[in-house]
């Protein structure tokens, strides 16, 4: 079965691309059924419709500017995206954290792409950061990593798949970040279809989520169990 991707994207969507195409080779058994983004510049949002794809857009400023909160944001995102019936909400360049109004919706099936390794540099800056300790003596190779989000921490939650990126002599920032890019693009697509095989071979498909809901502040921080094939 075809799985329904929702992915998420703040800017340039390099990793939205690998992912369509991807999709489009046949090397991803999947179709991507809506992209969203907060940033209405974002070239992730041209490269879909040059593809075909619905997208949205979802500022959290207005929401903000108007008395409601960060978490009735994440609701309405929830309701945005849930409407488009994904089974796998892809978080490709999302630099928004997401709390447990909206991962609720989507227990175990939100999955984000990290330029570093588990628990190195999390945040917006981990290619500078690996650079910045490069230079400084520190570190001779960083990474990428593929991770379930279980709840609002930085970029960390059950490891999917891991690439380590070599520092090489004469390396710049530049072709530093070129090669963890390239890595990105590889290990996104091979570790999205790892979690598709996955759930094909249980035959148990996505049920989709059951509403959109608010949680009770003590059922707000669960913790995701990566489906075991997958470890
Ligand atoms: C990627 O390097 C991704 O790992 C990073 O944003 C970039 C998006 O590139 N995400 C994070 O840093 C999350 N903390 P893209 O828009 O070209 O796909």
């Amino acid at each position: 079965m075809t799985a329904r991707l929702a992915v998420l994207v703040s800017g340039n969507g390099t990793n939205l691309q690998a992912i369509l195409d991807a999709c489009a080779n046949g090397r991803l058994d999947a179709e991507v059924v809506v992209v969203l983004s907060n940033r209405k510049a974002a070239y992730g949002l041209e490269r879909a419709a040059l593809a075909g794809i619905p997208t949205e857009y979802l500022p959290l400023r207005p929401f903000l500017d108007t008395g409601r909160s960060r978490r009735d944001y994440d609701a309405e995102l929830a309701a945005v995206l849930a409407s488009h019936r994904p089974d796998w909400v892809v978080l490709a360049g999302w630099m928004h954290l997401l709390s447990a109004p909206f991962l609720h919706n989507f227990p175990n099936r939100v999955v984000n792409l990290h330029p570093a390794l588990p628990g190195v540099f999390p945040g917006a800056d981990a290619i500078s950061e690996a650079w910045e300790a490069h230079v400084a003596g520190k570190l001779d190779s960083t990474g990428v990593m593929v991770h379930l989000v279980p709840d609002d921490g930085v970029d960390n939650g059950p490891v999917v798949g891991t690439v380590e990126v070599p520092i090489v002599a004469n390396d710049s920032r530049e072709t530093l970040e070129a090669r963890i890019h390239a890595a990105e693009h590889e290990l996104l697509v091979d570790c999205l279809s790892r979690l598709i095989d996955l759930d094909a071979r249980r035959k148990r498909p996505y049920e989709g989520p059951i509403g959109v809901h608010h949680p009770t502040d003590a059922t707000e921080r669960r913790t995701a169990a990566l489906p075991e094939a997958s470890q």
